[in-house]
């Protein structure tokens, strides 16, 4: 389905009925990435994927995309889809993505899922490393990052090509402009750290324990800061661990929707 939303075209999937599950993708995917989600949830629930602006199919302006913008946009669409309270669940940069969202607007959030993310800022060197990879993908397009990113997002011990393939494609089709605009916004993201201990809606947090890009400690350390957090670990799982292990990974989040529904 397609919107316009804060002036760009945004793509997204919007099924089923009953308690809405919005689903933000990471970088630099786009909401394929949940279709294994979308069709184990959608007999139970409504549930919603955008692709975030520049990423997936959704139009890409130049410049910065922060995680604020990002989460404008998600909150702009649900209020279009008239979604009232929502269940939010972030990957990685959607991780980033629904913190900012849960600072904008916790009135919205009947729960919080973060998958395979931190909540850290990025160092003064890693935000130097995203510019300078910004720059690149101007000259050379979106494999700059594509091509170095696409093995990590499955455990290492995961020999599935097909499962890889289908992983490349989310990515593959990001527009650079998207790419960069993500870029520039992750590296100017500010630390949520401090704010973890306001969060007050119900939390899960769930990490593929051979996460080699967010490594699964970084989970550790969100579901001690986040007051009656729920710490899923899966196992045999690298970042992608929503599509890569999907049934494990639907099965906690459906015990858990149980506990706050
Ligand atoms: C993601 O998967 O969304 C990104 O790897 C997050 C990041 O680069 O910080």
């Amino acid at each position: 389905m397609q919107a316009t939303v804060n002036g760009i075209k945004m793509m997204f999937t919007d099924e089923g009925q009953g308690m809405p599950l919005v689903f933000v993708h990471g970088f630099p995917l786009s909401r394929g990435a949940w279709q294994k989600q979308v069709e184990a949830l959608k007999s139970s629930y409504r549930v919603i994927a955008p692709d975030l602006r520049g990423l997936g199919e959704s139009e890409a302006r130049v410049g910065t995309n922060t995680m604020t913008q990002l989460a404008d946009d998600t909150h702009a669409l649900l209020k279009q889809l008239n979604t009232g309270r929502i269940v939010l669940i972030g990957h990685s940069m959607g991780g980033y993505v629904a913190l900012a969202f849960a600072r904008q607007h916790p009135e919205m959030l009947r729960g919080l899922v973060l998958v395979g993310t931190k909540a850290g800022a990025d160092s003064a060197e890693a935000a130097a490393g995203r510019r300078a990879t910004a720059e690149k993908v101007k000259i050379e397009g979106s494999s700059v990052v594509v091509n170095p990113m696409a093995p990590k997002m499955l455990a290492a011990s995961n020999s599935d090509q097909t499962m890889a393939q289908h992983v490349r494609g989310f990515m593959e089709r990001s527009q650079p402009q998207g790419v960069i605009g993500a870029l520039l916004g992750m590296a100017e993201r500010e630390d949520s750290t401090p704010h973890l201990a306001q969060l007050k809606m119900p939390t899960l947090i769930i990490a593929g324990a051979d996460d080699t890009i967010i490594p699964s400690g970084e989970s550790e350390k969100l579901a001690s800061a986040v007051n009656g957090a729920r710490l899923e670990m899966i196992p045999n799982a690298g970042h992608l661990v929503a599509f890569e292990k999907a049934d494990e990974f639907n099965r906690v989040l459906r015990e858990w929707l149980k506990t706050i529904s």
